[in-house]
């Protein structure tokens, strides 16, 4: 019998429960399928922690997920928060659960499948095969620094926030960039404000420091409005992508329209490795919970199943598993399933549940593998 692992599932708000179902169909798949065993215990963050406990990251949320061995979250938020008190909106318990987990290190991978060439609103010869790393820093920069506060009132009012890296900061993260780049394409572009910014002047040096433990990474750097622009000229120059929180926010958004929808686009979100080897890990879609589509059986649950392949890769090193959801998702697409946000001539559209059960139907139909 295989180990049983301990996941902790938070699905959130708006569209987050439906996702995050879908996910869980396939897990059940790879459990059947590859013998092996989770232990799945559930708790509310976001909207529904503040729904109830009153905060959006119940302390039972926390302790669950810092007693388990990986956390899959769906999405947090919703327009009836949008009024409460800033400090304790549903995107506050999200940044409080990376700040506490010191999940510094968050991989978003933008991979296209190639029957969804035609959906982008690119042309298909700018898209076709893309394949890109973004590695966005997420527990510091301008999201975490002090002081940040609004005060005074009428012309009075001001407001402020605080772009702040130390070189330990930067130093890590970087280093995820260049073994990233080592296991691909050995190219790696950091992106930086560094002709305005004294952050990323700081960002800039470190990297260059670091890379010198790297020399068979190729290390360029590009200012942040050119990579936006670049990322719509030719993403293909591109491998892995190396930058700081909000300029990672902002770029994985954009990068996912390269897949055809940000329903496509998942994440991992890693901490430093601890002393039995394993990091603290959190899995969740790179979207929102785009609350106007919540409970409609609409939206696309992949950015959340490959998540959930992202989670059995870096957490449990079940690869075979974790490449196996990708061929059952590629031939789910493969065969014209599609949800609305990536549809095409000849597609047939289904929904949410549709889409999760036909994945974790082609996920057991494959032929058995030889390991996981
Ligand atoms: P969003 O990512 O929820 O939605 C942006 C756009 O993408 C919308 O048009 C939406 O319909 C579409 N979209 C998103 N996920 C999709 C999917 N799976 N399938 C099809 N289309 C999809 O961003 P937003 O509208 O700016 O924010 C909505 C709420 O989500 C806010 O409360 C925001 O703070 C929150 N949010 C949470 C997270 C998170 O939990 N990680 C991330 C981003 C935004
Ligand atoms: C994301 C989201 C979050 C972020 C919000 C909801 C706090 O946009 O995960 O990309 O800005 O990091
Ligand atoms: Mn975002």
């Amino acid at each position: 019998m295989s180990p049983t692992h301990k996941i902790a599932v938070l699905p959130g708000d708006g569209i987050g429960p439906e996702i995050i179902e879908q996910a869980i169909k396939v897990l059940k798949a790879v459990e059947q399928k590859f013998n092996l065993n989770f232990e799945l215990t559930y708790a509310p963050m976001g909207g529904a922690g503040i729904d109830a406990a009153g905060v959006p990251l119940p302390p039972e949320t926390l302790k669950l997920a810092q007693e388990s061995d990986a956390v899959l979250m769906g999405s947090v938020g919703d327009f009836k928060y949008d009024t409460l008190d800033p400090k304790i909106r549903p995107e506050q318990g999200l940044l409080q659960i990376r700040k506490a987990l010191g999940l510094y290190a968050n991989l978003r991978p933008v991979k296209g499948y190639k029957c969804l060439e035609h959906v982008s609103t690119l042309k298909p010869e700018v898209v076709n095969g893309i394949d890109v790393m973004v590695i966005r820093e997420l527990t510091g920069g301008i999201y975490f620094g002090q002081p940040r506060a609004r005060e005074g009132s009428g012309t009075q009012e001001k407001a402020y926030d605080t772009l702040v890296y130390t070189q330990p900061e930067i130093e890590r993260i970087a280093r995820i960039g260049f073994e990233s780049a080592l296991s691909r394409r050995k190219k790696l572009m950091s992106v930086d404000k560094a002709n305005v910014l004294a952050s990323s002047q700081l960002w800039r040096d470190v990297v260059n420091t670091v890379a010198k433990d790297y020399p068979d990474v190729e290390l360029s750097h590009m200012y942040v409005d050119n990579a936006a622009m670049q990322l719509i000229l030719n993403p293909k120059q591109f491998d892995v992508i190396l930058t700081e929180n909000m300029f990672g926010d902002i770029l994985s958004d954009e990068a996912s329209m390269l897949t055809g929808s940000l329903g496509m686009l998942p994440s991992a979100s890693l901490g430093e490795r601890k002393a039995n080897g394993q990091r603290n890990a959190l899995y969740e879609p790179s979207h929102g919970s785009a609350p106007q589509f919540a409970g409609q059986n609409k939206v696309n649950p992949i950015a959340t199943i490959l998540s959930l392949a992202m989670m059995l890769e870096y957490s449990f090193g079940y690869s075979q598993a974790a490449s196996q959801i990708d061929t059952a998702i590629e031939q789910v697409l493969e065969a014209g399933y599609r949800t609305f946000d990536i549809m095409g001539p000849g597609a047939t559209e289904v929904g949410t549940a549709e889409l999760g059960d036909r994945i974790a139907a082609a996920l057991l139909a494959l032929p058995a593998a030889v390991a996981v």
